[in-house]
C-alpha cells in the first residue's frame, strides 16, 4: 500500500492500530480485510440496509461498510471478536438455546445491537427488541426465535436462570445446532471469509443490456492495470462453455458475435491482487454493443415471429399437461362455478450471503472448490467440463452458506473463480456484491393463472381446469420443472376427479427463474385457494368447512393422478386450528385460512440418491459425510441426530462434512427431500456402525472403518408416462395455516399447522415453518422485483419488501406427526412447504376485513401491506446501478 495515503489510527478491540487507506475504503473493508475480523460480515455493502457488518464505533453500533474508514480516526472500534469472553459466551448461550438462528450470517450484527440495546435497557418489551432490529434483516429465521433469544439473554444479563442448550441428540430431542456458538459469534466461516496465501481476488463483467449482440470486448486497459493478473473471456475458457442443470443454454462468458440475454449475462472476468483493483479492472473493460428490443413479456415472446431468445431452445421452453376425466362436462354439470385469473410476481431470494467461490490449485494437479452452492457435486461436474479437465480433477467441498432458497442449485461465479485460478495457478475468490447478486440468479416464477373450479351444492369439487404461464427468463435452470410442479398441485390438497392442466414455462429476456422455496405450489396454492373461499361463500360454508369436506385421505387422487397411500396429514392440520379459526371468527375478527400440500423429494421420473458414509475418525470422533447441504435449514443437526438414535453414541462426537473424499453426489438439496433421503441413508449407515458396537467393540477399536449406504428412490412416474399406477412423489407435507386481522387490517397473527411425519428436531422444524411464514407474509404484501426492460427497477433491499423484525405479527407453529413409512424415523420434508397456505390466508383475511378480493400478488393496495415497513419501490432507483456497470 503506497505511502501516499492517509494514515488511519484507531482503536481495534483494545488494540492501537493503523493503516493507510484509499479514500474510497470503507470501515467494513478495512476490518476485514487488513485485520482479518470476521464476525462483520457483508451482506449488501454499501448499501447499509442489513446490518450484517454492525460494530461498535465510539461506544454505538453502526454499519460499517457505509461508513468510509476515515471517520474510525481516533475512535474505539469493537467488533464481536472484541467483547469479553463471558460475554460472548452468554450471547452464543442465548441464540443457541432458543434456536435464534438458521444460516447464522446475520446473527453477529444482531448480537451487537442486542448487547448495546441491554446495556442501556436491560429488559426491553418484545416490541422495543423488534424496533431495535430495523435496520437488521435475517431471510431464514422470521425473526420469532431471534426475539426469543434476546429476551433469554437478557434475562441472563439480569441473573435470571437461563436453559442451558440441549445436548440430548436423540430423535424428537431439541439438540443444539450443529456449530451454533461459532456461527452465533461470526467464526464459522463462509467462502468469502476464507483466504489463502498468495490468493488472488475475483470480478466480474455483466452485460448491460438485457438483449443486445456483442460486437466486441476490449481488455487492453484492464490487463494493463498495475495489480491485474488474469483477464478471461469466452475465447479463454478451455473446456464446455455452456452449462445449466438440466438444458445446457446458459454460457459462462457470452462471446463476441454471440447475444447477451439478460443483464446477468458474463462477459469477462478479473483476477487481481486485491478485490478493490480486480473491480477497478473490471470497470475498464470496453464492450460494444448492438443493442436490441428485448422481449419481456410472454405473450410477445410466444407470438409468430418473436425473436428466439436463447439459441438452444424455443420460447416455449415447457408444456405440461394434465388431464383426468371430463371437466368441460363435468363443470357444465357444477352447482357452482368460479373462473378468475390470479398473478403472482417475481421474488427475489435475497439470502443474506451473496454468492463466493475460493478456488485453489492443489500440489498434486486438482483444483480445490470451496462452493457454497446448493448442489456442490453438480458444482464440480460443470465446473470440471468448463475447465475440460476429468471431473476427479476437481475436488470440492461444501462450505455451509448463508441461505439459498434454491437461488444456488445453478451455478454463479464457481466455473469464472476456477478459470482464473487454472490460468493463473493461484488460488482466486470471487464475491458477488449484491447487485451481481440479483442480476445474476434465478428467481421465483412470475405466473398468470386462469382458474375454472366447480362444486356441488354440497361443496365437493366437480372439476379444476387451470391454465399456467409462466415467465422463465433467459435460461432453462429448472424452470420448466417449476411449471411442472404448480400443475402438479393445481388442485392443491383436495380431491377432485376431473383435472384438465396445462402450464407452460416461457423464455424471455428477464432475469432468469427457477428454484425458490416453494418451487410452483405456492402459486398455484394462491389460486386454488382463493377459488376454494369464493366456492364456499357460493355454497354458504365457511372457509374451514369446505376445506375439510375435500380434503385428501388415505385413497384419494391428487392432481397428477397419484394415489395417495400412506402419511396424509391434511385433515389433523384442519382439526389442529378448527378452534382457534371458528373461536376468532366468532369474535368478530377477519380470519383467513389457507391449506396446502408439498411434493418431498424431486420424484415425477427422476432417479434420487441418500448417499452417506460414516468414518470412525483415530481421535474417537465419527465423520458424517454425505451429500445434501447444509444451508441454515439445519441438516447437519438432523443427520447427528439420526445417528445418535441408531447408536446411541453422544452427539458431540459427530462431524458432518460434505466433500469428495467419497462421490456422495446427490443432486441438487431441492425438493424438501434432504432429511427425507439424507436422513434415511445415514440411518442406514448408522445401523451398521451400532451392530459392530454392538458386538462388542468399541469406538476407539473401530478407528478407520467406514460404514456406506446409499438408498436410491427410482420409483417415480414422470408426468403423462404410461404406467399401471401413478406415483409422482414419494410423499407430500401438508399444512393448514389461520391469517388473523387486528381492527385496522393488520396482520395480527398466524398459527401455522403442519404435518411434518416426525419433528427429528421440534426446535429446527418450527425454525423452518416460521421463516417461511415469513417469507409467505411477504409474497402476499410487499415483496417484488419488477423489471423494465429486463431490468430489475431497484436493487435496494428495502423496497424489494422483506419484511423486518417489527413488521412480524404473532406467529405459532403446531407440528402435526403423520408418520411417513419412506422416511427416516417417519419424517418428511418441511423446508418450502410452510410459505405454501400463507398468501391465500392473508388474501381470505383481508376479503373478509374490507369485502375486497385481491387477485395479485402482492396485495400492496391492502391495509396490512401499507403497514409494513418495507416494500415501496421508488422509480428511480435503478439509475445508478445501471450507470456503475
Ligand atoms: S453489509 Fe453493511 S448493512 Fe449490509
Ligand atoms: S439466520 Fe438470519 S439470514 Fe440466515
Amino acid at each position: 500500500m503506497s505511502l501516499s495515503l492517509p494514515e488511519l489510527r484507531f482503536r481495534l478491540n483494545g488494540d492501537e492500530v493503523s493503516v493507510r487507506t484509499r479514500d474510497d475504503e470503507s470501515l467494513l473493508e478495512v476490518l476485514r480485510e487488513r485485520f482479518g475480523i470476521l464476525s462483520t460480515k457483508d451482506g449488501c455493502s454499501p448499501m447499509a440496509q442489513c446490518g450484517c457488518c454492525v460494530a461498535f464505533v465510539g461506544g454505538r453500533p453502526m454499519v460499517t461498510c457505509a461508513m468510509p474508514a476515515a471517520n474510525a480516526n481516533g475512535k474505539d472500534v469493537v467488533t464481536l471478536e472484541g467483547l469479553e469472553a463471558d460475554a460472548k459466551d452468554l450471547i452464543a448461550r442465548a441464540f443457541v438455546a432458543a434456536g435464534g438462528l438458521q444460516c447464522g450470517f446475520c446473527i453477529p450484527g444482531i448480537a451487537m445491537r442486542a448487547w448495546h440495546l441491554l446495556d442501556h435497557e436491560p429488559d426491553p418489551s418484545r416490541e422495543r427488541i423488534a424496533k431495535a432490529l430495523d435496520v437488521h434483516l435475517c431471510r431464514c429465521t422470521g425473526y420469532t426465535k431471534i426475539l426469543d433469544s434476546i429476551e433469554l439473554l437478557a434475562a441472563a444479563r439480569r441473573g435470571e436462570a437461563e436453559p442451558a442448550p440441549c445436548d440430548d441428540g436423540r430423535v424428537g430431542a431439541r439438540l443444539a445446532r450443529y456449530q451454533g456458538a461459532e456461527l452465533t459469534l461470526g467464526a464459522r466461516p463462509y467462502v468469502a471469509d476464507i483466504t489463502r496465501p498468495n490468493m488472488l481476488h475475483g470480478a466480474v463483467v455483466l452485460s448491460r443490456h438485457a438483449r443486445a449482440k456483442i460486437l466486441s470486448i476490449d481488455t487492453s486497459e484492464a490487463r494493463a492495470l498495475p495489480g491485474v493478473e488474469c483477464v478471461v473471456t469466452a475465447a479463454d475458457v478451455p473446456g464446455e462453455r455452456w452449462y445449466g442443470l438440466i438444458e445446457h443454454d446458459w454460457p459462462g462468458f457470452v462471446a463476441v458475435g454471440e447475444e447477451a440475454r439478460c443483464v446477468g449475462d458474463f462477459l469477462a472476468a478479473v483476477a487481481a491482487t486485491d478485490e478493490h483493483t480486480a473491480r477497478a479492472a473490471a470497470r475498464l473493460v470496453t464492450v460494444e454493443y448492438e443493442v436490441e428490443e428485448p422481449v419481456v413479456d410472454v405473450t410477445h415472446a410466444l407470438r409468430d415471429g418473436a425473436p428466439q431468445v436463447n439459441p438452444k431452445h424455443p420460447n416455449l421452453l415447457s408444456q405440461t399437461r394434465i388431464v383426468r376425466g371430463d371437466s368441460d362436462a363435468a363443470l357444465a354439470r357444477s352447482a357452482h362455478v368460479v373462473d378468475e385469473t390470479f398473478t403472482t410476481q417475481r421474488i427475489e431470494h435475497l439470502y443474506l450471503e451473496p454468492e463466493s467461490a475460493l478456488a485453489e490449485p492443489l500440489r498434486d494437479g486438482r483444483l480445490h472448490l470451496l462452493s457454497q452452492g446448493q448442489g456442490v457435486f453438480d458444482d464440480a461436474r460443470q465446473t470440471a467440463a468448463f475447465l475440460g479437465v476429468d471431473e476427479d480433477r476437481v475436488f470440492v467441498e461444501l462450505v455451509s452458506n448463508g441461505g439459498a432458497f434454491g437461488g444456488k442449485e445453478d451455478m454463479s461465479i464457481q466455473p469464472h473463480a476456477a478459470l482464473l485460478a487454472q490460468l493463473t495457478g493461484k488460488p482466486v475468490r470471487l464475491t458477488l456484491n449484491r447487485e451481481e447478486s440479483i442480476r445474476i440468479h434465478p428467481k421465483r416464477h412470475p405466473i398468470r393463472m386462469h382458474y375454472t373450479v366447480g362444486c356441488d351444492a354440497d361443496g365437493r369439487l366437480t372439476a379444476v381446469r387451470a391454465r399456467m404461464i409462466g415467465d422463465t427468463g433467459a435460461y432453462a435452470s429448472v424452470g420448466a420443472k417449476v411449471l411442472e410442479r404448480a400443475a402438479g398441485h393445481a388442485c392443491g390438497p383436495y380431491r377432485v376427479a376431473n383435472v384438465d392442466i396445462d402450464a407452460k414455462a416461457v423464455v424471455t429476456n428477464n432475469p432468469p427463474c427457477g428454484a425458490m422455496r416453494g418451487f410452483g405450489a405456492n402459486q398455484a396454492h394462491f389460486a386454488i385457494e382463493g377459488c376454494m373461499d369464493l366456492l364456499a361463500e357460493k355454497c354458504g360454508l365457511s372457509g374451514w368447512e369446505i376445506r375439510w369436506r375435500n380434503a385428501l385421505e388415505v385413497g384419494d387422487t391428487i392432481t397428477t393422478g397419484q394415489v395417495l397411500e400412506k402419511s396424509v396429514g391434511i385433515k389433523k392440520t384442519l382439526l389442529a386450528i378448527q378452534d382457534l379459526y371458528e373461536r376468532e371468527r366468532a369474535a368478530g375478527k377477519a380470519v383467513g385460512i389457507g391449506c396446502g400440500l408439498k411434493n418431498s423429494g424431486i420424484g415425477n421420473g427422476a432417479v434420487e440418491w441418500g448417499k452417506a458414509r460414516l468414518v470412525v475418525e483415530r481421535d474417537g470422533t465419527v465423520a458424517i459425510y454425505g451429500g445434501y447441504t447444509e444451508m441454515g435449514q439445519g441438516l447437519f443437526t438432523v443427520l447427528v441426530q439420526c445417528a445418535v438414535e441408531v447408536t446411541g453414541l453422544d452427539a458431540s462426537l459427530f462431524r458432518p462434512h460434505v466433500d469428495s473424499t467419497f462421490a456422495l453426489g446427490c443432486g441438487q438439496t431441492t425438493g424438501s427431500r434432504a432429511t427425507l433421503f439424507g436422513g434415511r441413508a445415514v440411518k442406514n449407515a448408522a445401523e451398521k456402525l451400532a451392530a459392530d458396537l454392538d458386538a462388542g467393540n468399541r469406538l476407539a477399536d473401530l478407528a478407520g472403518r467406514v460404514y456406506a449406504a446409499d438408498v436410491v428412490i427410482d420409483d417415480t412416474t414422470a408426468p403423462g408416462q404410461p404406467c399401471d399406477k401413478v406415483k409422482t412423489h414419494t410423499t407430500f407435507g401438508y399444512a393448514t395455516q389461520v391469517c388473523v386481522l387486528d381492527e385496522d387490517g393488520r396482520v395480527e397473527r398466524i398459527v401455522a399447522a403442519h404435518d411434518v411425519g416426525r419433528a427429528i428436531n421440534p426446535t429446527l422444524c418450527e425454525g423452518q415453518i416460521e421463516g417461511s411464514v415469513h417469507m409467505g407474509l411477504g409474497y402476499a404484501l410487499t415483496e417484488d422485483l419488477p423489471c423494465e426492460d429486463g431490468w430489475p427497477v431497484t436493487f435496494n433491499m428495502k423496497e424489494l419488501g422483506v419484511l423486518r423484525a417489527r413488521d412480524m405479527p404473532e406467529v405459532d407453529v403446531v407440528l402435526v406427526e403423520e408418520p411417513e413409512p419412506e422416511g427416516p424415523f417417519g419424517a418428511k420434508g418441511v423446508g418450502e412447504i410452510g410459505l405454501v397456505p400463507t398468501a391465500a390466508a392473508v388474501a381470505g383475511a383481508l376479503a373478509a376485513f374490507d369485502g375486497v378480493r385481491r387477485f395479485e400478488l402482492p396485495m400492496k393496495d391492502s391495509p396490512a401491506a401499507r403497514a409494513m415497513s418495507v416494500g415501496r419501490i421508488k422509480r428511480n432507483s435503478r439509475t445508478p446501478s445501471r450507470a456503475q456497470t
